[in-house]
């Protein structure tokens, strides 16, 4: 199996210019393009209470991959397997933030932010994922809460971002339908020993991605690629998601409960109904597929012909069980998709992921029939290190699909940033002059202060990410961070990106 994700290859083979875009009826819940900014905006407020943040996730940043009890991960057992990560990468060690969260959270504090999003490790906390909790592990969580509540943080609690307990995964993984009970379990368990002082929860971060990569494509651990595998993940997952809502909420009548999905506002390619269709697949698969699943009790028409019940393993109720509305709504925003068509037996190169960039594939034997649809990440704009589009229009029209689709509801984004390689510059005293990073936050910052002004309810901005750290298959070849890490002896510095957002946090307004 080949698991590495060659990105840059990629987009030199796979990318075609993008056709025009259409600006559909705002009436018929499509997306409305925005291509054209208008005026140049200058400066932007944002609202009192505006929250300016940060995110991590546990395995990316922590380390100590055996330490106090914690059990094996999927992605433990992934990164020790040869081949599967960009230089042979591990993250037994990464940013070490395990033990230097103390250091790190005085970075955040001193950036300004009042919002700290980070992940909890399951494995640490149940190391084979069912039976009583490990205490050193919720020691763990429970010192880090505290430290951010001393400095004046919100703690924003991921209870998975994709470390699932290797043991869970070795009874059949998220396909087994037996992990939406064992999911809740661990909720109950969090939300009884920490819900005292975490109040924001989301359940999964990207639910569609480790589902699809994991199970549809192969490209994430386990390492499947079977779309039947992926339905009954996916389905699991939703079951999990209102499950967990559900326990949390029993332990804690302070549990304020949402998401963290990944979303890309997606754009036909040409006019013609046919790829305004597919576009309208790729966003009820890809971005809201389990927003829908908790708001409404049901899926949204992802594909082609009727929803795959038989597959996915539906079973009578399960309509009543997965929906739990959701208190609030948080997504991603990186870039954009360009969406059309695809006839049956088309296919493109390999699923990727260049930050939550996947596109359809050949390996994901199967998936043509359900949804017909190919993704294009286009190149007009700037490209990160990362080969991600800078396209900053997106975070506007996605904050406005959302909040017309779900009637307005308060959204956090979860995510937002983007890989440059700027490493300390030595004629400057060491500074990281991280310049396009800047560009980067300023304009997508632009863009959202549009959307605010356009009646979104968006209470809060996270910044991926803290800390330079293990991406993934990319290992550490990219880097997110407003931190620069040296890897050799874990000296974190603050690029001047950091230092700029700091000053945005601080004064409420971007005209800096
Ligand atoms: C997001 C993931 C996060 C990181 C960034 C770059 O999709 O949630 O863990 O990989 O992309």
């Amino acid at each position: 199996m080949d698991t590495r994700i060659d990105r840059r290859n990629f987009l030199r083979t796979s990318l075609a210019a993008a056709g025009a875009l259409a600006v559909t009826d705002p009436a018929s819940a499509e997306l409305v393009s925005s291509a054209q900014p208008g005026p140049q905006l200058t400066g932007a407020t944002f609202p009192k209470d505006f929250l300016w943040g940060t995110a991590t996730a546990a395995f990316q940043v922590e380390g100590a991959w055996k330490e106090d009890g914690k059990g094996e991960s999927i992605w433990d057992r992934f990164t020790h397997t040869q081949g599967t990560i960009r230089g042979g990468a591990t993250a037994d060690v990464t940013c070490d933030h395990y033990h230097r969260f103390k250091e790190d959270i005085g970075l955040v504090q001193q950036l300004n932010l009042k919002s700290y999003r980070f992940s909890i490790s399951w494995p640490r906390i149940q190391p084979t994922g069912t039976g009583p909790a490990n205490a050193k592990g919720l020691d763990h969580y429970s010192r880090l809460v505290d430290t951010l509540l001393a400095a004046g943080i919100r703690p924003f609690c991921t209870m998975y971002h994709w470390d699932l307990p290797q043991a869970l995964e070795d009874k059949g993984g998220w396909p087994n339908r037996d992990l939406a009970g064992y999911y809740a379990d661990y909720a109950a368990i969090l939300g009884k020993h920490l819900g005292d002082r975490i109040t924001v929860w989301a359940p999964f971060n990207m639910p569609w991605t480790f589902a699809y990569l994991g199970y549809g494509a192969g490209a994430f651990p386990p390492g499947k690629a079977d779309y039947t595998l992926f339905l009954r993940a996916a389905h699991t997952i939703s079951l999990a998601q209102s499950q967990a809502l559900r326990a949390l909420k029993a332990v804690s009548s302070q549990a304020s409960v949402g998401s963290a999905y990944g979303m890309a506002p997606a754009y036909p390619k040409t006019n013609s109904e046919a790829d305004r269709a597919a576009t309208a697949r790729y966003h009820a698969m890809n971005n809201v597929f389990f927003l829908n699943a908790a708001m409404r009790g049901e899926y949204p028409k992802a594909f082609v012909g009727a929803i795959p019940y038989k597959e996915m393993g539906f079973q009578p109720g399960d309509e009543t069980i997965m929906k739990a509305p959701l208190d609030w709504v948080g997504f991603h925003y990186y870039t954009r998709r360009i969406v059309s068509d695809a006839t049956p037996g088309a296919s493109a190169g390999g699923a990727q992921f260049g930050t939550e960039t996947e596109l359809d594939g050949a390996e994901a034997a199967g998936r043509d029939r359900y949804t017909r649809f190919h993704a294009e990440m286009p190149t007009e704009g700037p490209l990160t290190d990362a080969g991600l589009e800078v396209y900053p229009p997106g975070i506007h029209d996605l904050v406005m699909q959302i909040s017309r689709e779900y009637n307005f509801p308060t959204i956090e984004i979860t995510e937002s940033g983007c890989s440059y390689l700027d490493a300390p510059y030595a004629r400057e005293g060491g500074r990281i002059p991280d310049l396009r990073r800047i560009d980067f936050f300023r304009s997508y910052l632009q863009q959202l202060a549009r959307a605010l002004a356009g009646g979104a309810k968006v209470r809060s901005y996270h910044a991926w990410t803290l800390l330079d750290n293990f991406e993934w298959a990319d290992g550490y070849s990219q880097r997110y961070g407003l931190t620069y890490v040296d890897f050799r002896d874990q000296r974190r510095t603050l690029k001047d990106s950091a230092l700029w957002y700091g000053r945005v946090a601080a004064a409420n307004r971007l005209d800096l």
